[in-house]
This record gives structure tokens, sequence and C-alpha cells, in this order.
């Protein structure tokens, strides 16, 4: 008897993977409301596209700096502690002065203002957003790709990458032509002003956002939320996202989670011998995502109150923000007592990102997106379990937070065109490789076209 009931068991298990391979069904595609009103008052369409200015006014110049000054000291730092316990204050000290006397308002606002900048009123917000077109020579087709940025980046990401993305180069056919907004409720975008404004709204935002600029078609480009709302665009839109680059691969499912756990007793059933370091052991995944994942629990539950104190402080701010871009960018420069932050950016470029949130008082309003993203009614849509057939390229940095094996992503995207596991950079990975980053996009786009043209059916621009 108890033979057979472990030949059952044993059979239960080996049947597993092929249910959850090939005999469970996809949950279904869900109904979304393509003109959900998120403004105040009545809804009534305004279709004008105003252009925008970035600008660093005197008042909240000075109010910044008289708070930076007026600043409480700060708790010294434990001995013999880096980055451990979070940002460490020794360092942020240097930071706030750099901030208040020598970050050049005037400067970094002409920095800012170097591309066009517009606003339209998409479903009752305001969204805001950079439009670079560059000057198209005879012969080359005009490519448009939308750019999502994350939590806590903001458009000033991709500033650098700008130069290199619309290049034009006598090896394609084609140039890109760039859209990179401000989510709702980050920087210049108008917040929400009910409650549901997920990665799923976000993704019809940005997707009348390009029909209103004419584009029934494009290309999408996301790291961090970015990623996961173009997930949501091209799980929604598949006629119109043509191509979909992510340089941060999540994919939660059950499956996956399996397969992973499986990996557990064997990698090389799951993983590239290459690459099992950055999924094994599982314990050091978890305990890291345990020690560095806090602030998603508090944002994800209670962002309005912790809030309040980053709206108060900028230094709060900056350490807030500042530790993220420590930590993701490498893991290893918690223990450097800079927090490694000057290794691959420079302070101008790290506090530009900063001033995106402190001049337009958005931080609360951004760190929403973590309770409007982890919550049942978004998880129960289970969106990264319906496969989509848009192309998609997933560039997968080193010290990326995340990593799946290519026959993963391909669960959700069978026609991955490819996977680029690099073994270098981070989480803000446009701002820390510019050129490598832009190369890998335009590969991808040249990919995507490639395999446009091979398809029989007539899915190009
Ligand atoms: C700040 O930048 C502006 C514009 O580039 C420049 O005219 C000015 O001299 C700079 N100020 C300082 C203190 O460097």
């Amino acid at each position: 008897m108890l033979k057979v009931l472990i030949l059952l068991l044993l059979a239960a298990v080996a049947l597993l993977p092929v249910y959850l391979l090939y005999l469970k069904s996809p949950p279904p595609l869900p109904e979304v409301d393509l003109n959900a009103w998120w403004g105040l008052g009545e809804p009534k369409e305004d279709t004008a596209i105003t252009p925008y200015n970035i600008k660093f006014t005197q008042p909240v110049i000075k109010d910044l700096k008289d708070r930076l000054k007026n600043r409480q000291q700060f708790t010294p730092p434990l001995e013999g502690v880096a980055f451990e316990y979070g940002f460490n204050t020794k360092t942020l000290d240097s930071w706030a002065t750099y901030w208040m006397e020598k970050y050049n308002f005037t400067e970094r606002e002409n920095f800012f203002n170097q591309y066009p900048h517009y606003r339209t009123k998409i479903q009752g917000l305001n969204i805001h957003f950079i439009r670079v077109t560059p000057k198209v020579p005879p012969g080359k087709q005009l490519v448009p790709l939308l750019m999502v940025h994350g939590w806590p980046g903001s458009i000033r990401e991709f500033y650098e990458a700008v130069p290199y993305l619309t290049a034009v180069s006598k090896d394609r056919d084609f140039v890109l032509e760039l859209i990179i907004p401000s989510l709702p409720g980050y920087g210049h975008s108008e917040a929400a002003v009910r409650p549901g404004m997920g990665p799923l709204e976000i993704a019809v935002i940005l997707r009348n956002l390009m029909q209103r600029l004419g584009f029934q078609k494009y290309y999408i480009q996301g790291g961090d939320w970015g990623s996961i709302i173009s997930a949501n665009m091209a799980t929604l839109f598949p006629k119109e996202v043509l191509g979909y680059h992510s340089n941060m691969v999540a994919i939660l499912s059950p499956t996956i989670t399996f397969f992973e756990l499986l990996g557990s007793i064997y990698p090389p059933l799951v993983v590239d011998s290459k690459l099992a370091d950055r999924l094994y052991p599982q314990s050091d995944m978890y305990s890291f995502l345990m020690e560095e994942s806090g602030y998603l629990h508090i944002q994800a539950t209670k962002p309005d109150t912790i809030g309040i104190s980053l709206l108060d402080s900028p230094a709060g701010l900056m350490a807030y923000i500042l530790e993220k871009f420590s930590t993701g960018t490498c893991r290893d420069f918690r223990s450097k007592i800079d927090g490694g932050l000057e290794i691959r950016f420079t302070k101008d470029q790290l506090i530009d990102n900063l001033m995106m949130y402190w001049t337009t008082r958005s931080m609360t309003t951004a760190m929403r997106l973590y309770s409007e993203g982890f919550n049942k009614r978004y998880m129960s849509l289970k969106m990264d379990e319906i496969p989509t057939p848009v192309p998609m390229w997933a560039l997968q940095a080193k010290h990326e937070i995340t990593y799946l094996p290519p026959w993963l992503i391909k669960l959700k995207y069978p026609n991955l065109i490819k996977d680029n596991p690099i073994d270098y950079g981070g989480h803000f990975l446009a701002l820390e490789r510019p050129q490598m980053f832009s190369e890998d996009v335009l590969n991808a786009v040249q990919a995507f076209k490639q395999w446009h043209k091979n398809s029989n059916v007539k899915t190009d621009l």
C-alpha cells in the first residue's frame, strides 16, 4: 500500500511540470477602460499638446537651501559601519552641502530643457513627456520608441542615452524618435485623485499618450516599474506594440517560482551554469530581497505616512533615494563608506533626479504605485501569466535585482528574440552605461524590424 502511495506521489511530482508547461491555461485578458477618468471634475476631452519647460524657481530654490541649511544634525553612523544600516550620514553631509552650495540650479535647469518637453491631458491628467525627433536623412525611416522609467528614477535617467539613441548610422535604415513620459504621479505628470492607478492603468495612459501623438504602432523600452508597465502594454496592445526591450526582467508566476525552486536541487536543470550564481543559492537571493525590500513593503502599504517626512526634508529624500542608487548599482557598494555612489554617477546626475521629485513634491504620489501594484486587485489579474506574441529582448545586467533564464522568459514571451545577460552593470543601466544601453536598444529595434519582415503578416509600421 505504501509503495503504491509513493508511486502515486512520484507520478504527481513528475506530472506537475507537464501540467504547468503544457496543460494549465492562461488567465483571461482583463477588460480595461480606455477612457477611465483620473482627474478632478467631470470628464472633458482636451487634446491640446502644450510645450513645457522645467523651471527651478527662486522661491523653490531658496526654500530648499534653507531646509538643507537648517537640517538637524544627523545621527552618527555606528563604528565600522558603511551603508549596511542605511545611508551613511557622514557621507550625507557632503551631499547636502553640495546640493546647497555647488549644485548650479541655472545650469541644471538649462540641462533639463535641452530636449523639448510637453504636456497633454490624458484621461483627466496632465501628462508630461520629452519628445526628441531627430532630422532624418532621405532613405531612413523614423521609428517611435516609448521609454518608461520607474521608481525612484525619472526621465532624467535617459538623458545621456538620448544622443546615442537618436544618432543616424549608416548601419541602420532607421532613426529612433523618442517619447519619454513622466509616469502619472511622478515629476511633472499629474497624479490620480482616486485609488486604482496601478501598472495596468498606467499602461493604458501611456498607450493613449502614444495615440494622442499619432503613433498607432511603436516600440517600447522599460526598466524597473517601466518594465512592468511596458509588459502590460505589450500584453494589452499586442497589435500596437511592435517590440519590447526590457532591462529588468521580472515575471511573477507560480510556474516560474516552481522551476526556480526545482533548480535549487540541481541548478543546471534551470539555468546556464555560467549564470547560476544569479539565481542560486536561492537562500542568498531571498536574504538579499529581505534585507533590501523593506521600503517596498512600506510603500505598498502606507506610502502616505513615509511620504510626509520625505516631502518635508530634502536631506531625508536624498538619503532615501540615493541609498537605492547605491545598492541598485552594485550590492557590494553597501560595504563602502560613500555607498560607491560616485563610482558610476556624478553628484549632479543624482541630484538632478532628486530635483524631479523635490520641486514637484511628487514623492508620495510616486510611491503610491507600490500600493496600486502590490495589491490583491492587480495581483489577481495575473498579467505575468498571460503570454504575449510581442517580440521581446531582455538585457539582464549583472547586478540587477532580478534574473530569469531565457526559457522561463519564453513562457510569457514566446517570441523572445534575444537574452543578453551582461556581466556588469546595475539597475539604473541607462544612466550608468548610456552608450552600451543605447547600442543594445538599437540592436533590439533592428532585430524586431527584421522579425516583422520575416513574418508573413504585415505587422511593422
Ligand atoms: C551657473 O551656470 C550658469 C549658466 O550656465 C552660469 O552662467 C553661472 O556662471 C554658473 N554659476 C556658477 C557659480 O558657476
